[in-house]
């Protein structure tokens, strides 16, 4: 009998994103790149004030939290499962003397889970009763940021629907009622996709896709800097699961209609669709 081939779980993707290549892919862009225009633009307007408390999901080497930390923000905390890429967002803030950076390791469907082990400076040791009203006495207590982020696709790389909207759950407990949601994913409805998409479907009905993926819309590829796990949604699916974790949705542009970035941008990254959203 054939061996069954395994999906694409979390633990494949947090190993992905450990390997070494992936690691340094990264590293460079969080020295080299920092914050593209697009997201300086979106966060700037949506988290105007400088002292706002973030907490940024899945900030890998620390692109984005040091970028804002560049435009002012003084109150920055950020985590990733990623043990290898966390250990690298903490020296390029050690190495740039930014001591009100704070950053964990931690996984976004959990916050309070078993990864969770360097609590971050604002986290009660030991766990406070109070807190927690939703997740009894942990850690990660609710309502203590004032926006969530979860830049570059990261929200997408979760595989499987219900472990993203997890996540969506657990960055809407931690921020305040009024608070800001500010992420990113690619497009299914690109209209130079649909075709390709169209014959993905074909495979689906008759069984034949990678069997490595889990569900209709993922891709889990290999290129130069590793393997890639991505979910690649449709409007209504994110319209569905905003509402059903609680979010408002407030906005959403591609990155070409929000600014035009640098070639090294570009070349870093496609182009993807920036979603904001409140906490009600
Ligand atoms: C595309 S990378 C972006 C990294 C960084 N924000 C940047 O823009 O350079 C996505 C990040 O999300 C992290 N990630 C994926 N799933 C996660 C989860 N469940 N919990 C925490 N981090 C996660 C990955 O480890 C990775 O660092």
């Amino acid at each position: 009998m054939a061996e069954e081939i395994a999906k694409v779980t979390g633990e494949t993707v947090r190993n992905d994103f450990n390997a070494i290549s992936t690691v340094l892919h990264y590293t460079r862009a969080a020295h080299f790149i920092g914050l593209w225009k697009s997201e300086r633009e979106l966060i700037t307007r949506y988290l105007p004030d400088k002292s706002a408390r973030l907490l940024e999901a899945g900030c890998g080497a620390g692109r984005v939290s040091v970028g804002l930390w560049h435009q002012g923000y003084r109150n920055i905390t950020g985590f990733d499962f990623a043990a290898e890429l966390v250990e690298q967002a903490q020296n390029l803030a050690a190495e740039q003397g930014l001591k009100e950076i704070t950053f964990f390791q931690a996984d976004a469907t959990d916050l309070v889970g078993a990864l969770a082990l360097k609590r971050p400076a604002w986290a009660v040791d030991p766990p406070s009763p109070g807190f927690g009203a939703t997740r009894g006495n942990g850690p990660y207590p609710d309502d203590a940021f004032d926006g969530v982020l979860f830049m570059f696709n990261g929200l997408m790389q979760i595989p499987g629907r219900e472990n993203r909207r997890a996540a969506m759950r657990e960055l809407h407990r931690v921020c305040r009622p009024g608070g800001h949601f500010i992420f990113t994913t690619h497009d299914r409805e690109d209209p130079k996709d649909l075709k390709e998409w169209a014959k993905e479907a074909e495979r689906w009905a008759r069984g034949e896709q990678n069997p490595r993926l889990v569900e209709f819309g993922d891709r889990y590829f290999t290129d130069d800097n590793g393997n890639t796990f991505m979910h690649l949604p449709d409007r209504k699916e994110i319209f569905e699961d905003l509402a059903a974790t609680g979010w408002l949705h407030v906005h959403d542009r591609t990155r070409n209609e929000l600014a035009s970035e640098t070639p090294a941008v570009r070349n870093f990254s496609d182009n993807c669709r920036f979603w904001v959203a409140r906490k009600s």
